[in-house]
């Protein structure tokens, strides 16, 4: 890693890991576009984390779901930083035991699989020849293996998330992107409220993953 701040858009920052990682970004004094639904946890994150050094923040108010969305995240991103060095997509969303289970699978994988889709395809169509290989990083879960109780939707769509990281052909990445997996283990979280590992420890970890591919 050279001493030239690097840029990173930070997909699903308002909570949780997306938080604790573009915190993490901001304290190694990276440029961070954060992403996520919620505006009020946006300007939160500008407020309290970036403070005064609010330059090196932009923000954008979407749904990783919607290409729009995504495609004007990563071009005010550009616009702004001028580049792009690395992407994280901690977007994603998390079921309780349903009736309709199909229904239930579509949501999750609208956000948990597709959202994943959804940026790498935006990033080939407006990354021009950078130097090296943009890592964009999907989060999988231990339970990608597994479903227990009810977790059968978003167990799923992790391990189709995981398969088609691993299958991304070449002619969708282009070569601009190398797609990458952090298998995260549980910790606490808007999502997970009964664990006690912190997602700062796990965004930690991350960052270690984040400096090797960069
Ligand atoms: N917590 C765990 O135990 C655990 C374990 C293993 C893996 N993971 C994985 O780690 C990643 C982060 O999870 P977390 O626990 O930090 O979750 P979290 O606190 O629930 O945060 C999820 C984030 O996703 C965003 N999001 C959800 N739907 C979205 C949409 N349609 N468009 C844009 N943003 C959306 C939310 O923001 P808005 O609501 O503001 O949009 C929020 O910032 C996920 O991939 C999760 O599956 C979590």
């Amino acid at each position: 890693m050279n001493n030239k701040a690097k840029t990173a858009i930070i997909f699903g920052a308002t909570s949780g890991l997306g938080w604790a990682i573009s915190t993490l970004f901001h304290q190694n004094n990276w440029n961070t576009l954060c992403f996520g639904r919620r505006i009020e946890r946006l300007m939160g994150f500008r407020a309290g984390v970036c403070n005064e050094r609010c330059s090196k923040n932009q923000i954008y108010c979407g749904n990783i779901c919607n290409q729009k969305h995504v495609k004007e995240a990563i071009e005010k991103c550009l616009e702004v930083f001028g580049q792009i060095d690395c992407v994280l997509v901690t977007a994603a969303v998390y079921t309780t035991p349903h009736k309709n289970i199909s229904n239930k699978i579509r949501q999750v994988f609208d956000v948990n699989v597709w959202g994943y889709l959804n940026v790498v395809s935006e990033l080939s169509n407006k990354l021009k020849r950078p130097s090296h290989a943009v890592p964009v990083f999907a989060i999988s879960s231990t339970l990608s293996q597994k479903a227990v109780s009810g977790s059968l939707p978003y167990s799923f769509s992790k391990s189709a998330l995981e398969k088609l990281v691993q299958l991304l052909p070449g002619d969708i990445s282009q070569k601009l992107i190398k797609c990458r997996v952090y298998t995260a283990p549980p910790f606490n979280s808007e999502m997970n409220q009964t664990s006690t590992k912190s997602a700062h420890d796990v965004a930690q970890d991350l960052y270690r993953m984040v400096e090797t591919e960069i």
